[in-house]
C-alpha cells in the first residue's frame, strides 16, 4: 500500500519533469532566430533610458542631505551668498585664485580682466568697470556657477570653494583698474 502511493507519486514527479524538460528544451531554436535562454540577463536587458534624463535621478520625496541650493538670479545671490570667512582667512587665497583665474578666465577675459585679449569675436565687458565693482560677490559667484548668454557656466569644473578664490582675486584686478 505504502509502496504503490509512492510509486504512483514519482510517477507523477517524473512526468512533471520531463513536461517541463521538453518545454525548456524546445523553447530555444539554435538556428540564431529564436530568444535563447538568458541567465541573469541584467546587461543585455538594461532598462531604456530617455535622454537627458539620469539614471541618478534621487526617489519623488527625498531629501537633499549635502546639496547647495543655488540662488537663481544673481540679485538673490548677492542677497544669500557671502564670501565664505575661510576664504578671507586663507593666506594663500589669492594665489590660488590668480591661478584658477589664468586657467579658466584668461582666454576670453584677459589677464588684467579688461576683456577680449585673446579672441577678437568675444568681446566680454571690463570686469574693472565700477559697474562691477559695485556688485556685490555673490553675484560673481552666480556667473562662475551659470555664466550669462555666451559666457559658459563653470559649475560643473569649479568648485564653490574655488569660485570664491577666483572672486576674491577678481577683487584686488579691480582695484588695480581702479
Ligand atoms: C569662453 C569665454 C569666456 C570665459 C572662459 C569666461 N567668460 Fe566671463 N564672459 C564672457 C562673455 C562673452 C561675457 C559677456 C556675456 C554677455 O553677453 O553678457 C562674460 C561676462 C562675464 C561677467 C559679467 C556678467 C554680467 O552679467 O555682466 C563676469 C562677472 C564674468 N564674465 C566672469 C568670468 C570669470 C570669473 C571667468 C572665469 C571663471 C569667466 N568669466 C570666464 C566670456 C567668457
Amino acid at each position: 500500500m505504502q509502496a504503490s502511493k509512492l510509486g504512483s507519486r514519482s510517477w507523477l514527479i517524473s512526468t512533471l519533469l520531463s513536461v517541463a524538460a521538453a518545454s525548456v528544451l524546445t523553447s530555444c531554436r539554435y538556428d540564431g532566430t529564436g530568444t535563447k535562454m538568458q541567465w541573469a540577463p541584467d546587461m543585455a536587458d538594461s532598462p531604456a533610458n530617455k535622454a537627458q534624463r539620469s539614471y541618478l535621478d534621487p526617489p519623488v520625496g527625498s531629501v537633499a542631505m549635502n546639496a547647495i541650493f543655488y540662488a537663481k538670479t544673481p540679485e538673490d545671490a548677492e542677497k544669500q551668498f557671502a564670501m565664505p570667512e575661510a576664504i578671507g582667512n586663507d593666506p594663500e587665497a589669492l594665489t590660488k585664485g590668480k591661478e584658477l583665474f589664468n586657467t579658466f578666465c584668461i582666454p576670453c577675459h584677459g589677464a588684467d580682466a579688461k576683456g577680449g585679449h585673446i579672441n577678437p569675436a568675444i568681446v566680454p565687458p571690463d570686469l574693472t568697470n565700477d559697474v562691477y565693482v559695485k556688485r556685490a560677490d555673490g553675484f560673481f559667484f552666480h556667473r562662475i556657477t551659470f555664466g550669462t548668454n555666451i559666457m559658459p557656466g563653470y559649475g560643473y569644473a569649479i568648485s564653490a570653494w574655488e569660485r570664491w578664490y577666483i572672486v576674491k582675486y577678481l577683487r584686488t584686478l579691480q582695484k588695480k583698474g581702479a
